[in-house]
């Protein structure tokens, strides 16, 4: 067991930021410290980091605790290991009380493969510098290759003697067990029951989890026969997953987060040659198809991915469709592709490393911008295949989850692609509704999103506010006599959605040229801008749930089959709602003290007010709940987290009303 004092001294000496820091890309805001939750996939961050009381709390999956909790919970340590990485890090000496021999066993399963790794890794370079072979094959060979002895030894390169068991032998006698040997994958047992190195004759690339720790091996192979696998690399093993490991990452994490970018290669000789080059920010996906968990990894870094490519032109259009991924993921990515067959390390040791430097900062190019010109000039002038080409982009637009920088690639695509941007606006519209209503989702009371930020919206007429929320609305709701308020707030919103169903049935048909919409049935405008917003009546909301299907299969629905229907409840709104059409105590026109003889006269105001009137009602809805849980939370990180959301969704209020100002007064 560590004793008392020793765990005194680490909860003394670790800080909060830097443990999660390493881990998790943190960004100041007030006076804690924000960023997207290791534990859980989010796009926008509600992991809190609270400096002065040493804690973490995420917002979205309820983690949270001390420096040694995130380590357990990270790293999937039991305590007294956590307490050790933390030692370790902070270069604290651990003093142990006496265990049992059980305890130790136990403690230590995963902990011996690491240590036969790291074993593994310090004999096979120790055979590359000091063997006969190792010196005569290995190093000669990286030397060919034109890689330096730092960098050789910075990633602990080694080599692989060509014997059945030479690796086997060394860790045996050195007092490691067979046991590990062959659960890491060093060693395989045959048939006959015969322990055999898995990798002979190859220069090994030891892999590091990205706090520094080898799992797992690469071996190349020196031959060139073509019946021998290029690589040999390390099984999945208990501390080696291969589907979230990034090669070069531990090398990396420090420069993807000073230059906020990650440059993205293959293999591993090309890491190797951009850090010959000085290039630090470098990981390689290792030959496997990206993953998803290895996008996410470098998200916690930065949002900013540049794929570095091999030359050929097949293979680059083969692997654009891996890239919508990285996309999806938030993440911006651009690309560098390099001349005449070349891959990065080729390329360096071609032109050099400050040319290599200076070319891949000079040839970045958006992702979307560049495959849309390697699409194009595929097409040449065939109008179908162009065609195809618009559809292709704009699936890889939709993919954004930023609606901002969407319609900034939408811009950017409409005059490269000679296209005019409501046309790829309207085809991006259309993805998004079928993909949203393929994910079932459209829930209004997500945390901070979704409210006012359908894709129509932000990128025509409404931007609650790019630049994020002002920070000077710091209102605490004053209490009140809440029963009634939630009662009240109930009710407007029942009358709101009513409104909004009652405005789909009358003019649904009607078809309007507003703004950048051009001859659109206000039916499928009002749904493409409710895409964000969740129905709590049943009834309306499964005649809107209808009416979004119907448009789906290509049908505008009418007001009388919602009157033929088998639904009671439907067929009475549906025709309370089209036989007295100003039947409603709330209609927005009454609350702005505005006589309308004819609310047809000013479609659009109508149409938009009933909207927003809705969505402001949602808004209202949220910040009650939210003042409430003010109310009642004890905890002051909590409490600061709330605020923030109470002060974010006060300013869409505000920006919903201002909205509302302007169209009504025009
Ligand atoms: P060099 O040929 O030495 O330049 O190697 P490289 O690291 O540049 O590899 P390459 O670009 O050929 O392949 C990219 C990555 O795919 C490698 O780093 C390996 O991780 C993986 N890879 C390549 N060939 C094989 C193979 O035969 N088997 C396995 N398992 N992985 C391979
Ligand atoms: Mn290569």
């Amino acid at each position: 067991m560590i004793n008392q004092d020793t765990i005194s001294k680490i909860m003394e000496t670790v800080r909060i930021e830097e443990v999660v820091g390493d881990f998790v890309s943190l960004k100041k805001r007030g006076t804690s410290l924000i960023g997207n939750c290791p534990f859980h996939n989010e796009k926008t961050p509600s992991f809190h980091v609270s400096v002065a009381k040493g804690i973490y709390k995420c917002f979205g999956c309820g983690k949270g605790g001390d420096s040694v909790h995130f380590i357990m919970d990270h790293e999937k340590y039991s305590y007294p290991e956590a307490l050790k990485f933390l030692a370790q890090k902070y270069h604290i000496e651990v003093e142990e009380t006496v265990q049992s021999p059980q305890n130790i066993e136990a403690q230590n399963a995963r902990e011996s493969l690491y240590i036969v790794s790291e074993f593994a890794a310090g004999f096979f370079a120790n055979e590359l510098w000091t063997g006969d072979q190792g010196r005569a094959i290995g190093l000669s060979y990286f030397k060919e290759r034109g890689f330096r002895e730092d960098i050789v030894k910075k990633f602990q390169l080694g080599y692989s003697p060509d014997v059945w068991d030479a690796l086997i032998q060394n860790a045996i006698s050195a007092g490691h067990k067979e046991e590990y040997l062959e659960k890491t994958g060093l060693a395989i047992r045959n048939d006959k029951g015969k322990l055999y190195d898995r990798f002979r004759g190859r220069v090994m690339f030891p892999i590091h989890n990205f706090t520094g720790r080898i799992i797992g091996f690469g071996g190349r192979t020196l031959k060139t026969d073509k019946n021998v696998p290029k690589y040999v690399n390390s099984p999945e093993s208990d501390i080696y997953h291969k589907s979230n490991v990034l090669y070069g990452l531990f090398h990396a994490k420090k420069a993807i987060r000073d230059t906020d970018n990650c440059y993205l290669v293959e293999g591993y000789a090309d890491v190797l040659a951009a850090h010959q080059a000085g290039i630090e920010n470098v990981v390689a996906s290792s030959g496997t198809s990206l993953t998803t968990e290895q996008i996410r990894l470098i998200g916690r870094f930065t949002e900013n991915v540049t794929i570095l490519y091999d030359g050929d032109a097949a293979g680059i259009k083969a692997s654009l469709r891996g890239l919508d991924m990285i996309l999806e993921e938030g993440l911006n990515v651009k690309v560098v592709s390099f001349p005449d067959g070349h891959d990065p390390d080729s390329y360096m040791h071609h032109v050099g490393s400050g040319e290599f430097k200076k070319y891949i900062e000079n040839n970045r190019k958006d992702f979307i911008l560049y495959k849309a010109n390697i699409l194009l000039k595929e097409a040449g002038t065939d109008p179908i295949k162009r065609a195809g080409i618009i559809r292709d982009i704009v699936e890889s637009i939709a993919k954004i989850p930023d609606d901002i920088k969407a319609s900034i690639f939408i811009k950017e695509c409409s005059s490269l692609l000679q296209v005019e941007e409501r046309i790829l606006l309207s085809e991006l519209n259309k993805i998004r509704m079928a993909k949203f209503r393929k994910s079932g989702s459209g829930n209004a009371s997500a945390g901070n999103s979704g409210v006012g930020s359908s894709g129509f919206q932000q990128q025509n007429q409404y931007q609650p506010y790019p630049d994020g929320p002002p920070d000077n609305l710091f209102e605490v709701p004053g209490a009140g006599a809440e029963a009634a308020e939630a009662a009240a707030a109930e009710e407007s919103d029942l009358l709101q959605e009513q409104e909004v169903v009652r405005l789909l049935l009358a003019y649904g048909h009607e078809l309007v040229s507003w703004d950048q919409i051009d001859n659109m049935y206000i039916g499928s405008f009002i749904m493409q801008n409710l895409a964000d917003v969740s129905f709590t009546d049943p009834t309306c909301k499964s005649i809107i749930d209808t009416y979004n299907e119907e448009i789906e299969n290509g049908h505008l629905p009418v007001a009388s089959q919602f009157i033929n229907n088998e639904n009671r409840k439907i067929v009475e709104l549906a025709i309370t709602l089209s036989t007295s059409p100003y039947s409603l105590s709330e209609n927005w026109y009454n609350k702005h003290n505005i006589y309308v003889r004819d609310e047809s006269v000013n479609l659009k105001a109508t149409i938009l007010g009933g909207i927003f009137h809705l969505k402001k009602g949602k808004v209202a809805r949220m910040l009650a709940d939210i003042s409430k849980e003010i109310k009642t939370e004890q905890d002051s990180v909590n409490l600061e987290i709330l605020m923030q959301r109470f002060m974010f969704m006060k300013t869409v209020e505000r920006e919903i009303s201002k909205f509302l100002g302007t169209v009504i007064l025009k």
